[in-house]
């Protein structure tokens, strides 16, 4: 790996995934003079981009319109989301799939040779691309190997980011921990773009790799800048009971059908249409994923799902597809029930239930990837343009990326090219942070890493699941607010230099209690239900009073401070949001 010597950059990146790729290579586009760094915890192809399965939605067929594709998302976002900025990214989407075709992903094809589209939750029209049901590993690869041709674009593979610096009112760099020698070393850089992805692992069930735990999100907040929309979280309707492995979506677009313990579609009872209306996209087992999961709690309440080892599930079945399709459209599904479940799809049902995915909310931007603190952009799941409002549509998050990593890597060079050097308090404050991280690798604390995560996960779930309260949620922040002081207290035990992940897992469990501060709070404040939150006590959707973004400001050792931010609406009005046909 080449370095520049000092250290010093036009634009760092912070997250190696889809997102901090695709800004990479926007960056050279835009200026190859420029310098870049993209700094990762883990080795770029290990980001979590590479588990994604279904698929990503563009509009790409004649029966298909970009104001379709708008309003499908729209609509499952329950009308919390930004209509410019829903607009600017199916508007560029198309390109950028193509884009990546040219760069060598190979997406699966239609008998004609065309890219072929399969449906998705949510859609009413089929406009999912795909690459068999491995498509975000397809389309890691392609970013990865397209940005090695560039040789502008010097990684830091492996170094942990801990700090953002910040001075004379622009984030100016980063400090962060090379894991291998354990050295601390500032990367300064004109612009700084945060694509760490999102944080499923402050809950305990989730389809999100270990990696996930809002890293970037902490760091913006730690550095001021407001958390938004944080109560948005995505329950997936279809993971394996034990592990919160994901059963894409892609196995339901197929054809696949979601049974209750008594064998029965339970999904025609709860608004999402009927099996003799089919096929109706939008209905039934292709409804949006906030439903299906809101579905299964009912069923589970009404005595009717499967109770196991793992607790309660339902069945998804897909052998009436047969081996071939199974083989050629779903081989991954196949693979993970076989390795994971010791059950073949082709001849058996798979267990599944709902599992945290995805995080709706993120560091507030505005449709440029531009955070309130001039020179720090985001984009991805860790960022909120917003896209996703209360409920993202599967297959649109992969696009996401791809629009608005671009989208972050123009605007980072755009600011860079008006900045001079660093500024004046920049060297203290990676002294003192060089110091605060040799005293916590010293150790001297009583708490347990493993026992804090844990109760923190564990009150996530039962303050801030499928469906919450005001009790619920009211005790869950007293429980994170007394975590937020314990953590402080954490006991360190390796003292070593090399592949310190004792401290890095600190670290990372202190980023996690952020992102539940905010959740906790932004949920608590918003007494209404939309999309995924789901409030008991208060079952409806209020427009008057709520259709806004909740911005969590962090505030030192106390609540957030929650302001609001108005939702931009253009050309679609809020309506109800309808899937599918009613029954009777
Ligand atoms: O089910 C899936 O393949 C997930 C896709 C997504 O979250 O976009």
């Amino acid at each position: 790996m080449a370095q520049a010597e000092s250290l010093e950059y036009d634009v760092l990146i912070v997250g190696g995934g889809g997102a901090g790729l695709r800004a990479a290579i926007a960056v050279y586009e835009t200026d190859p003079k420029m310098r870049i760094a993209v700094v990762s915890k883990v080795y770029p192809m290990r980001s979590h981009t590479v588990s994604a399965e279904g698929g990503a939605a563009a509009v790409i067929k004649p029966d298909d319109s970009l104001d379709d594709h708008a309003y499908d998302t729209i609509s499952g976002a329950d009308w919390m989301c930004d209509q410019d900025a829903v607009e600017a990214f199916v508007n560029e989407a198309p390109e950028e799939m193509l884009q990546l075709e040219h760069w060598g992903c190979p997406w699966s094809r239609e008998e004609d040779g065309s890219v072929a589209v399969r449906s998705f939750g949510g859609m009413k029209i089929k406009r999912t691309w795909f690459a068999s049901d491995k498509t975000g590993f397809h389309m890691l690869h392609t970013l990865f190997q397209t940005s090695l041709q560039y040789d502008p674009i010097e990684r830091y593979d492996e170094w942990f980011v801990t700090k953002l610096l910040v001075d004379d009112g622009r984030c100016q760099g980063v400090v962060a921990i090379e894991m291998a020698t354990g050295r601390v070393e500032p990367i300064l850089a004109k612009s700084v773009i945060i694509s760490t992805g999102g944080c499923g692992k402050i809950f305990p069930f989730t389809t999100n790799a270990n990696i996930k735990n809002g890293d970037g999100m902490s760091l913006a907040y730690r550095a001021g800048v407001p958390l938004k929309d944080m109560e948005f979280i995505q329950y997936h309707p279809t993971g394996l009971p034990f592990t919160g492995i994901l059963i894409t979506e892609a196995s339901r677009s197929e054809g696949g059908h979601l049974l209750n313990k008594d064998g029965y579609r339970y999904l025609q009872d709860y608004d999402l249409g009927t099996p003799e209306a089919e096929p109706v996209l939008r209905s039934m087992e292709l409804g949006p994923r906030d439903r299906l999961s809101q579905a299964f709690i009912k069923e589970q309440e009404k005595g009717r799902t499967l109770v196991g080892e793992y607790g309660h599930y339902v069945h998804l079945d897909i052998r009436h597809l047969g081996e071939k399709v199974i083989n050629s459209r779903l081989p991954f599904v196949r693979e993970l029930c076989v390795k994971y479940e010791n059950i073949d799809p082709v001849k058996e049902m798979i267990p599944v239930r709902p599992v945290i995915h995805y995080v709706m909310g993120g560091i507030h931007t505005d449709i440029d990837a531009a955070t309130p603190l001039p020179g720090l952009f985001s984009a991805g799941e860790a960022a909120c343009v917003s896209i996703n409002g209360a409920n993202r549509l599967g297959s649109n998050s992969l696009t996401e990326l791809l629009v608005f990593g671009a989208r972050a890597g123009k605007s980072a060079v755009a600011f860079a090219r008006e900045q001079g050097g660093a500024g004046a308090s920049v060297s203290a404050q990676v002294r003192d942070e060089q110091e605060r991280l040799s005293r916590l690798r010293s150790g001297g604390g009583s708490e347990s890493i493993a026992g804090l995560r844990k109760e923190m996960q564990d009150t996530m779930e039962e303050g801030a699941g499928i469906y919450r309260t005001e009790a619920s949620l009211a005790s869950s922040a007293e429980k994170i607010q007394q975590l937020q002081e314990r953590v402080a207290k954490v006991a360190i035990s390796d003292s070593s230099l090399t592949f310190n992940t004792e401290l890095t897992a600190a670290i990372e469990l202190s980023y996690m209690l952020d992102g539940a501060e905010a959740i906790i709070h932004s949920a608590i404040n918003r007494t209404e239900s939309r999309g995924s939150h789901q409030r008991t006590d208060h079952p409806d959707r209020d427009d008057e009073n709520f259709l806004k973004h909740s911005l969590a400001y962090r505030e030192q050792g106390g609540p957030p401070r929650m302001e609001y931010h108005p939702v931009v609406i253009t050309r679609w009005p809020p309506g109800e949001r309808v899937y599918g046909q009613k029954k009777g």
